[in-house]
């Protein structure tokens, strides 16, 4: 019998270290010491090889890669000798990146210099994301960030002496925004003077025990700081295409747009999840140990996360790929309401949500779960 090999393109790599671990944040991650680096790359080396075996088991392998994302953790930490790692794992692998691969390094401004820069670009990095979250040196400190503002401009200058292309992480809904006046669209025209193709703007999520947490503004604030943001960015030629992205037309993530489409990506690294769309298995590896933990998901579990990462995206969901002819029926008068409502667009077939839709995004798939397939 023949079976079908199923070629992996994507792969998303976490670094896990920081210079100093930002007090709002919940991604894995630890400040470096010692040996460190080194014990890392003998995690990451048998973490490959358990992948591989892995991978081998579902009918996949990894040869040529269409899309790489190394993020963190501060990947520009990892510097010339993880360019260096990265370069030796890829020729013993036979790991090869495709003509138009698009390969990107999270980048936090202060953290690289121009060697480590030309080394990641000499490895194929085509596309650096910069970890900007403000150009305030007071939300800065409020952020717990240890970049100050003369770190932003000289990252963003050093891209465009090179001609790198390059996305900014922006946050929004920040401590204090009405009390001490934050102005986003000032600090953004600075930035895009720099011209970015791609933005990501992140609502501040605040998990328990953060310390500003009874001073983070009220919905109607952040409703009206996303759609103001949102607007502005359209009105000069960014397409709003996912919830917190927005790009030039042509400069979407196309790694990301994965994600979102339920295709393949594969993930290496602690805390890292990849997802095998054929075998339907998703996979979140340990970060004391080479291990992954698997989860399956049936059919009905799939359909649902079809329908809330199709919504996310400005393509929206085809109606026939998630309803029966009876539910579509059943569902006219809700998209109705949406549309009157200005949350979405809605065709024959298809709906898509404005960015007001995006903005309460969870609660829109909430009513639509109860009449999926
Ligand atoms: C995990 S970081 C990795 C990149 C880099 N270390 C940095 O901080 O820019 C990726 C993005 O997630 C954002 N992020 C982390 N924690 C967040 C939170 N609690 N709410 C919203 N955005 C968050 C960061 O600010 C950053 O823009
Ligand atoms: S630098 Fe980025 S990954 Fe590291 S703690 Fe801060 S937000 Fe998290």
């Amino acid at each position: 019998m023949d079976i079908t090999i199923n070629k992996l393109e994507s792969l998303y790599i976490h670094f896990p270290f920081c210079r100093h671990l930002c007090n709002y944040c919940d991604f894995y991650k630890k400040v470096p010491k010692g040996n460190d680096l080194n014990e890392f790359h003998t995690f990451f080396d048998e973490m490959v090889s358990k992948h591989k075996e892995f991978l081998l088991e579902n009918h996949y392998e990894m040869d040529t890669l269409d899309t790489l994302y190394i993020g963190g953790g501060t990947p520009s930490l990892w510097g010339k000798a993880g360019a260096e790692y990265l370069r030796q794992l890829f020729l013993r692998e036979q790991i090869t990146l495709s003509e138009s691969c698009e390969f990107t390094l999270e980048v936090n401004p202060g953290t690289w210099t121009e060697e480590s820069i030309t080394a990641w670009k000499e490895l194929g990095v085509s596309r650096f994301s910069l970890g900007i979250q403000s150009l305030r040196a007071d939300y800065l400190k409020i952020l717990d960030r240890v970049h100050n503002v003369e770190d932003v401009f000289d990252t963003l200058t050093y891209f465009n002496k090179i001609g790198a292309a390059f996305s900014v992480d922006f946050m929004l809904g920040l401590p204090w925004s009405v009390s001490r006046e934050r102005d986003i669209l000032s600090e953004l025209k600075e930035i895009l003077s720099f011209e970015p193709e791609h933005l990501s703007l992140y609502i501040l999520t605040a998990k328990g025990g953060y310390p500003h947490k009874k001073n983070l503004p009220e919905e109607d604030f952040l409703e009206e700081e996303y759609l103001k943001v949102a607007e502005y960015l359209k009105s000069i030629g960014y397409k709003h295409y996912e919830v917190s992205n927005f790009a030039k037309p042509g400069k979407e993530s196309r790694h990301n747009l994965n994600y979102w489409k339920t295709s393949s990506v594969g993930a290496l690294g602690p805390s890292a999840v990849g997802f095998l769309s054929d075998a339907k298995k998703r996979y979140k590896w340990k970060t004391s140990s080479a291990e992954f933990a698997l989860e399956e998901l049936d059919s009905e579990a799939m359909a649902l996360e079809r329908l809330y990462l199709g919504l996310r995206v400005d393509s929206g969901i085809e109606k026939s790929d998630h309803f029966s002819d009876e539910e579509k029926v059943a569902l006219v008068p809700v998209f109705q309401r949406w549309q009157a409502e200005g949350l979405a667009k809605d065709s024959d077939d298809r709906v898509k949500l404005t960015s007001k839709g995006l903005l309460v995004l969870d609660g829109l798939v909430q009513q639509l779960f109860s009449y999926q397939k």
